[in-house]
C-alpha cells in the first residue's frame, strides 16, 4: 500500500463524495439520540453547502493508487456561522461567541478513513496536515470540532490529539470539541 495524501482544490471535491455519504452513515450507525436527524445528511447537503460558506477551505485526502479512501476537511468561517442553525434545525448558539476573541474561528469539520485502512497512522497524519493548515490564520485562536453522539472512538482520538471538551449542544447529540492557540495539538 502507497498512500499519498493530496490537496484537492474546490472544484474537485466530488473526489470525496462517496467517503462523506460514508461518513454520515458511520456516524448515524453509532448515534443514540437522534440518529434520525442523520437523514437528509450526504454530500450535497453537508459539504457542498459548506465549501460555499466558508472564507477558507482545506480539503486534504488519502489515495491509495487512484482511490480516495480518507480525508480531512477544514474550514475558516465566521463564528456567527455557528448561530443557532443545525441542518435544519433551531438550536442555540453552538458556543459562546464572546470567549472568541475575533470573528473567524476553525472547525475540522469532516475526518473519515475507510474501515480497512484504521489503525495504521493514515488518520493521524491527515489530522497533522489539518491542523497545521488551521493553525496557519494567526487571526484564529480557536479550532473546534463537533462530535456526533455515540462516536466515542472518534471522541478518544481527539482527546489524544490535545483537544478537550468544552460542552454539549442539542441535548447531547453533539459534543464540542476546542483547541485554543497554546494547547498543545499533535
Ligand atoms: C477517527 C479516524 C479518522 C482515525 O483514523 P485512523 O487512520 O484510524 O487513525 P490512526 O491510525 O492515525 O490512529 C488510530 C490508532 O491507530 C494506531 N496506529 C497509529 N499508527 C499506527 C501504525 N503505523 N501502525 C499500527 N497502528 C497505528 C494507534 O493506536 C492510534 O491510536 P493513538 O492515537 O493512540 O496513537 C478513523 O477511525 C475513522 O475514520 N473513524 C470513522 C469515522 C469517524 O469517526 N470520523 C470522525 C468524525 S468526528
Amino acid at each position: 500500500m502507497d498512500i499519498q495524501f493530496e490537496v484537492i482544490p474546490q472544484e474537485r471535491i466530488h473526489v470525496v463524495k462517496n467517503l462523506c455519504n460514508e461518513l454520515m452513515a458511520y456516524q448515524q450507525s453509532k448515534a443514540r439520540i437522534h440518529p434520525e436527524w442523520f437523514d437528509g445528511m450526504r454530500f450535497e447537503t453537508r459539504l457542498v453547502p459548506s465549501v460555499e460558506n466558508a472564507k477558507a477551505n482545506h480539503l486534504v485526502v488519502a489515495m491509495d493508487g487512484g482511490e480516495a479512501v480518507g480525508y480531512a476537511y477544514s474550514n475558516i468561517s465566521s463564528k456567527y456561522v455557528y448561530s443557532n442553525s443545525f441542518a435544519t434545525l433551531d438550536c442555540d448558539a453552538f458556543f459562546d461567541f464572546d470567549s472568541v476573541k475575533g470573528e473567524d474561528v476553525g472547525c475540522l469539520s469532516q475526518f473519515f478513513i475507510k474501515e480497512a485502512y484504521r489503525n495504521r497512522g493514515i488518520g493521524s497524519e491527515l489530522f497533522r496536515r489539518a491542523v497545521e493548515w488551521l493553525r496557519s490564520f494567526d487571526s484564529v485562536e480557536d479550532v473546534f470540532i463537533f462530535v456526533s453522539n455515540g462516536n466515542d472512538d472518534a471522541l478518544r482520538f481527539y482527546l489524544r490529539k490535545g483537544f478537550r471538551i468544552s460542552h454539549e449542544i442539542l441535548d447531547g447529540f453533539i459534543t464540542v470539541l476546542r483547541n485554543r492557540a497554546g494547547d498543545a495539538a499533535s
